[in-house]
């Protein structure tokens, strides 16, 4: 059972995620990051967070707590714009929180040029991408955060957000778990991603039992698309199954290089400058580059 905490303080928004999660501090005196059931990506996104995350645990991938939190929109008061006041008060209630890491990084194209990640490693999260149907782990934005970044023990991987994993949920009766899947743009495909090693290692573990065990962590609450909830516990368990046991129809294999996707960058980037008036013709180019707030390299050195 996930733990559950009452949100006691609201810290600020993080504007840099599309479902503009809040920062709150708990009754246990714990941090959390908390993703609004009242978000536009609604509750299935909490559903493939719990789905996804807890399952990258059970492999051994290190991802940050989840708690169920309890939040009364009136500890955020204080918040200034209407938008995310409109967003607490379509929360109230249980939603979800994920640990804070603090001092985490993003990593970023930019940190990941001089980022070590050991090509296992990033098999066996490539892996769990292509099992879970995640489109949300791309080298624009790669849920992966890197911490710890002060101390003495050394910054690692930490996977974060699967709002966007188990698209099939989305169609249900369409989707065939054999499915393959386009893993050109994924963050970490220029580690050279080990995927028969992470497949080898890692389809044996992802038994009927386990899944069943990750999927009851998911509240009744949020599974109310079709039937009872344990009837679409058997459909997130049915698919699944079906999907792991198809893993050599799925399995991503021929990344682009890194200097493939640079390559690919420098024509996006110059079909871009071709379609503007000559007077923005040397606005700086910022293909592939992340947003100005979210480059902590500089950081790193
Ligand atoms: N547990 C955490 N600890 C520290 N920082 C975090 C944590 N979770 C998220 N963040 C920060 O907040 C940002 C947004 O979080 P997240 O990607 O989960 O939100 P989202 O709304 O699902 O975003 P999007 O859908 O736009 O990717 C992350 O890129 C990261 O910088
Ligand atoms: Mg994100």
């Amino acid at each position: 059972m996930l733990r559950e905490v009452t949100a006691t303080r609201y810290v600020a928004p993080l504007r840099s995620g599309g479902s503009v999660p809040g920062v709150v501090e708990a009754d246990d005196l714990g941090t959390y990051v908390v993703k609004f059931t009242g978000s536009a990506q609604g509750r299935k996104a909490l559903v493939a967070e719990v789905i996804v995350g807890e399952l990258a645990r059970a492999l051994g991938l290190r991802f940050p707590e989840l708690v169920l939190v309890h939040f009364d929109p009136v500890i955020a008061d204080g918040e200034p714009h209407q938008e995310v006041r409109d967003l607490h008060a379509a929360s109230a209630g249980v939603n979800l929180g994920m640990d804070y890491l603090p001092g985490a990084k993003d990593l970023t194209p930019d940190l990941a040029q001089y980022f070590r990640v050991d090509p296992l490693e990033a098999g066996r999260i490539v892996w769990l991408d292509a099992l879970t149907v995640n489109v949300d782990r791309t080298v624009h934005s790669s849920n992966l955060m890197v911490w710890p970044t002060l101390g003495t023990v050394p910054a690692r991987l930490w996977l974060i957000d699967h709002g966007a994993a188990l698209v099939f949920h989305h169609r249900w009766d369409a989707s065939d778990p054999a499915k393959a899947y386009d893993f050109h743009n994924h963050a970490l495909g220029h580690y050279a991603p080990d995927v028969r090693a992470a497949d080898a290692e890692l389809a044996p573990k992802v038994t009927e039992d386990l899944l069943r065990a990750v999927v009851a962590e998911v509240p009744d609450a949020w599974l109310t698309e079709f039937g009872t909830p344990d009837e679409m516990r058997d459909a997130y368990v049915g698919y699944l199954h079906a999907r792991v046991r198809a893993s050599a129809a799925w399995l991503p294999t021929d990344f682009p290089t890194r200097e493939e996707l640079a390559a690919e960058e420098a024509l996006r980037a110059a079909q871009t400058r071709q379609g503007r008036p000559k007077w923005l013709k040397q606005v700086p180019d910022l293909h592939g580059k992340p947003a100005a707030e979210q480059d902590w390299s500089v950081h790193l050195g």
